[in-house]
């Protein structure tokens, strides 16, 4: 408990379900929250689920640079600065052999993972800098390291490129105190997995989650806590030594 006492966490796809998980435990730890998402219905149910004056939200689009300005703004009017960022808001886009994916699709799908987390670092930078230090979370994918998914060309692309914003990121920030890292979940229980396996199999989902648990060392899928749990790590001080890394949590996918 107390590991973020005093800190103000930014949390972009902050109504979804590792956002909202991530905001639970940052919470826990005394941290105030301050929830990002472009769906203003879910985030009103976030705040619902949270009930904490230590948590509020921001109803944005991460893809725009108005809205990005204006969320880290709102997190600097109501807490004084931003201590974390996790820059998570992220959409899969459809599932389509590369030859025929929809470029307009792709733009998307690079809009939101990319351009989205670009913009986030750009504004919240000066932020972190202007208070001495920070630890920026970007949520990345085990399909940032590797091409285990079919179908899945723009985010694959997406979620490898955030590695290298990541990289250039962790490098230009050291000398300011800020840490930047990635984190690479694997098959996680949601709204996400539910939407990937409806487009793999549209009449049989529960049929693609069993023929995709075996792929997962530990034979299960993860929960948005277990991810969150890591979020938690690198967001604390007790990761001051870890910038410019890729931290997997993913059941051992990445080692087969
Ligand atoms: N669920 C998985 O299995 C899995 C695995 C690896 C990586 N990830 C990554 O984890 C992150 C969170 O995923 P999740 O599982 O919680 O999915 P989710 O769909 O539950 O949450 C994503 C949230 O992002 C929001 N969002 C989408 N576009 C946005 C925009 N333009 N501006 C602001 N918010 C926007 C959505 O409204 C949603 O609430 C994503 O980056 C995803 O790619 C998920």
């Amino acid at each position: 408990m107390n590991r973020l006492a005093g800190k103000v966490a930014l949390i972009t796809g902050g109504a979804g379900a590792i956002g909202l998980a991530a905001a639970k435990l940052l919470l826990l730890e005394g941290a105030s929250v301050v929830l990002v998402d472009v769906s203003e219905s879910r985030l009103r149910q976030a705040s619902l689920t949270l009930g904490s004056d230590r948590a509020s939200s921001v109803v944005a689009d991460v893809t725009t640079p108005e809205d990005t300005r204006r969320y880290v703004q709102a997190a600097v009017d109501r807490h004084g600065g931003v201590d974390v960022l996790l820059a998570n808001a992220g959409i899969e886009g459809d599932i389509q052999p590369l030859a025929d994916y929809p470029l307009a699709t792709f733009d998307r799908v690079l809009a939101v993972n990319v351009r989205g987390v670009f913009l986030g670092l750009q504004q919240v930078i000066p932020v972190m800098a202007g208070r001495g230090s920070g630890s920026i979370v970007i949520t990345s994918s085990i399909l940032g390291l590797k091409g285990a998914g079919a179908g899945l060309s723009a985010y694959a692309a997406s979620k490898h490129a955030v590695v290298g914003l990541m990289r250039t990121a962790a490098i230009e920030c050291a000398p300011l105190n800020i840490r930047v890292n990635t984190v690479h979940p694997a098959f996680v229980e949601g709204r996400m997995m539910e939407r990937i396996a409806h487009g793999v199999s549209p009449n049989a989902s529960e049929e693609f989650r069993q023929q995709t648990r075996p792929l997962v060392p530990l034979s299960r899928y993860g929960t948005p806590d277990e991810v969150a749990q890591l979020m938690l790590f690198l967001a604390s001080d007790e990761s001051r030594f870890c910038t410019g890394g890729t931290y997997t949590v993913d059941g051992g996918m990445s080692a087969t």
